[in-house]
């Protein structure tokens, strides 16, 4: 697989000039087009890059939820700005298990699961192969293709890293059978990095039946699951049902290591909120399990910051206040798969051709298009439209007023010879 790191000159340490050797990096590929889209002064631009939401008047949105709550927090008069622990947030911590594993899981009454706050979802991947690198550093299988910042993260942990074979380009859906054939001959004791559900880029996600194969194949490989969830809600629309595979694979006895995101799902981006839990197999372990996941978390950021996870922390731990984030994530990710239905209505519409039944059989955030990279450049160039040049979509951004345009777009990038 491709290698990620930078080809660099050699520090001369004679030189006066201590850094004239550094190359210049290439620029992220998500964050780079937001600065294009940015920079475009076209009023017919659409921005399907960034997988952040947007109201259908292209606006960025703040939960209601988090508004009130967060207002509580600044107001409160009893919480001042002393360190949180290393491990961050205690109430935080246990809402984020409940949520994960569910209410009544024995996992968490038998003290098996560590938890920490972390930053973000990225932050937990971070601290979690951190982790994976000091205690138990196999080899990381991850899917092809993945979020491109899963392999800067592993390869900056040390971590070796390869590929199984995710997405089937023929039927646009997932190849069940590549990915056990593959994760059959891994190493023992390697480590799988899973999607939770909707899979970023490509929008395909394991059936159940499916997420027992892969159980089977980690069970008697003895792979370490390692599950990713950045996006719970927005595969089903249903927080529980989102989760079936880290609940699945808990009940199965799996000891493994779950990121977990509150970023899409509260809309929480930059105050950086989200979990690291290492599932253990009994209460001792898992005390010296955090003991040194403390030591990482000490030597990266020392302590997470508190005000997020403070507003996170009370929709997790109140009824009322849960029952309302679940009300309004359910309006935010309804928006996104209407916006599925409409664009595939007007590709139809227009009879642009190809198959466009993926968009609508794909979920969450992303639709993985089939587009070519050329084809993408094109759309960006001539029809203002940003995307990914793999042709992944974040269906954020488009809405009832851009639909048609994008449709137009996609149909000319298409025909053209
Ligand atoms: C698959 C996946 N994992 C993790 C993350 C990390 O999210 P954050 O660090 O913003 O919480 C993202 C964000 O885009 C993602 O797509």
């Amino acid at each position: 697989m491709q290698k990620l790191q930078l080809l660099q000159n050699q520090f001369n340490p004679t030189s006066d000039d201590i850094f004239f050797h550094i190359v210049q990096a290439p620029p992220d590929p998500i964050f780079g087009i937001a600065n294009a889209y940015k920079a475009d002064t076209s009023n017919t631009k659409i921005d399907l890059g960034v997988g952040a939401y947007r109201t259908d008047e292209e606006k960025p949105y703040v939960f209601e939820i988090i508004k009130k709550l967060e207002r509580e927090v600044v107001n409160d008069p009893t919480l001042n700005k002393e360190y949180l622990p290393i491990e961050g947030l205690a109430d935080f911590n246990k809402g984020c298990q409940k949520l994960m594993f569910g209410q009544n899981s024995p996992l968490i009454a038998s003290g098996q699961i560590v938890t920490a706050q972390c930053l973000g979802g990225t932050g937990a991947l971070r601290v979690g192969f951190e982790f994976v690198k000091r205690h138990i550093p196999g080899d990381v299988y991850v899917s092809k293709p993945t979020w491109s910042n899963h392999n800067q993260v592993i390869e900056r942990a040390g971590l070796n890293q390869f590929e199984y074979p995710y997405f089937d380009p023929k039927t646009k859906g997932f190849n069940c059978a590549g990915t056990i054939e593959c994760l059959s001959q891994a190493r023992m004791g390697s480590i799988v990095l899973l999607h939770v559900c909707a899979h970023n880029p490509t929008g395909v996600d394991p059936t159940e039946a499916e997420w027992l194969q892969i159980a089977d194949v980690c069970k008697k490989r003895r792979l370490v699951p390692f599950f990713d969830c950045a996006y719970q809600g927005f595969a089903s629309g249903c927080i529980e049902k989102d989760v079936f595979a880290v609940r699945k694979f808990a009940e199965l006895g799996f000891q493994m290591i779950v990121a977990q995101s509150f970023s899409k799902n509260m809309g929480l981006y930059n105050e950086r909120v989200g979990a690291v839990h290492i599932v253990t197999s009994n209460k001792d372990i898992s005390a010296r399990v955090l003991s040194n996941l403390k030591i990482v978390i000490r030597t990266i950021c020392s302590n997470p910051p508190a005000i997020g996870a403070r507003i996170a922390a009370k929709i997790l731990t109140d009824e009322k206040n849960f029952n309302a984030w679940v009300e309004e994530l359910k309006t935010v990710t309804g928006r996104i798969i209407k916006m599925r239905t409409l664009l595939k209505q007007e590709l139809d519409n227009l009879k642009v051709p190809g198959n466009w039944d993926h968009i609508t059989r794909q979920t969450g955030f992303f639709t993985f298009t089939g587009l070519t990279p050329e084809q993408c450049d094109l759309l960006t160039k001539q029809y203002h439209v940003y995307l990914l040049r793999s042709g992944r979509m974040s269906m954020a951004g488009i809405t009832s007023k851009n639909v048609r345009y994008l449709a137009e777009s996609i149909k000319a990038v298409v025909q053209k010879k």
